[in-house]
C-alpha cells in the first residue's frame, strides 16, 4: 500500500502557520508538509518575476516529493504566482487572497481597511478583487513593509512590531474603517495588538478558516480526504536552528524543523 500523502502548505516564512493551524483544527487526521521559504523572506518586497519563478520551483519540488494538494498560504505568493503555479502542476492548488469580499458584506461605515504587503497591494489581482467586490466602498489599502519580518525576528510583542503597528493601523482607525482585513498570513499572530489600536467593535478578518473549508471541499471533490495520521513535518530553506525557536514560540509547543530546499528536478 502507498504511504499516505501529506497536504503541502507553503509561505515565505511562518505566517502560513496561521493557516496550518486552521487546517489542523478542521482536518486533524491529515498529514501536513509545511515549507517556510525563510531564505527569501520577505516576499512582500520582491519582484513579481522572482516570486513566479520561485513559486513554480517550490510547487514542482513539492509534487516530486509527494503531496495530495498544495496550499499557497501566502497572499503575496498568490497575488504574484498563483496562475503560474496552477499551470505548472497537476496537484489541486488552494490559494488565498485578502478577505475583501467578506469585508464588503460586513461593513456598515462603508470604509474598510486592508493590511497587506506592498507586493500584494500593487498586484493586478488585488485591483481586480477590489473592482469586483468593493467598488462602491472606500478601501484603505495599507502596505506594511517590515512587519512580517519583525514578527519573526523580534517577536509579536516586541517594541519594533508595536512601532510598526502604530504607524500602519492608526490611520485606518482615524479614517473610520469598521472592518480590517488581515491580508497577510503573518498578521493573525499580532491580531490582539491590531485590535487594541482600533475602536471597540472593529471586525478583523482572517482567511485561515475559509481556506481550511476550501481545502476540505477540494479534497472531498477529488476523493482525496483522509488516510493520514495527523503528522506534521515543518521545513525551512533557512537555518533550522534559527527558525526552530520562532516556530515553537508562535505555535506554542515544540515542533521539530528540518532543512529542505526545492531543487530543480
Ligand atoms: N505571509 C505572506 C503573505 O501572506 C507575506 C510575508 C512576506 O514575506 O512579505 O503575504
Amino acid at each position: 500500500m502507498k504511504p499516505p500523502q501529506p497536504i503541502a502548505v507553503f509561505d515565505s516564512g511562518l505566517g502560513g502557520l496561521t493557516v496550518l493551524r486552521a487546517l489542523c483544527g478542521r482536518l486533524p487526521h491529515e498529514d501536513y508538509f509545511y515549507f517556510a521559504d525563510t531564505r527569501f523572506l520577505p516576499y512582500g518586497d520582491r519582484p513579481e518575476s522572482f516570486l513566479k519563478e520561485r513559486g513554480v520551483r517550490i510547487a514542482e519540488a513539492i509534487a516530486r516529493r509527494g503531496a495530495k494538494a498544495l496550499v499557497i498560504a501566502c497572499n503575496t505568493a498568490t497575488a504574484a504566482a498563483a496562475e503560474a503555479i496552477r499551470a505548472a502542476t497537476q496537484l489541486p492548488v488552494v490559494a488565498l487572497e485578502p478577505g475583501v469580499k467578506p469585508a464588503a458584506a460586513l461593513t456598515r461605515s462603508g470604509t474598510i481597511g486592508v493590511l497587506a504587503t506592498t507586493r500584494t497591494l500593487a498586484s493586478e489581482r488585488f485591483q481586480r478583487l477590489v473592482g469586483n467586490h468593493a467598488n462602491h466602498l472606500r478601501v484603505l489599502a495599507q502596505p506594511c513593509p517590515g512587519l512580517a519580518e519583525a514578527i519573526e525576528s523580534e517577536g509579536a510583542d516586541s517594541p519594533r512590531v508595536a512601532g510598526l503597528l502604530d504607524r500602519y493601523v492608526e490611520p485606518l482607525a482615524a479614517a473610520g474603517a469598521d472592518v480590517v482585513v488581515l491580508g497577510c498570513t503573518h498578521y493573525p499572530w499580532v491580531s490582539p495588538a491590531i485590535a487594541a489600536r482600533l475602536p471597540a467593535g472593529t471586525q478583523l478578518l482572517d482567511t485561515g478558516a475559509a481556506v481550511a473549508r476550501q481545502v476540505e471541499r477540494r479534497l472531498a471533490a477529488g476523493g482525496l480526504l483522509g488516510g493520514g495520521h495527523g503528522r506534521l513535518t515543518v521545513t525551512t530553506s533557512g537555518a533550522p536552528e534559527r527558525v526552530g525557536p520562532t516556530v515553537d514560540r508562535l505555535w506554542g509547543e515544540h515542533l521539530p524543523v528540518e532543512h529542505w530546499e526545492p531543487h530543480h528536478g
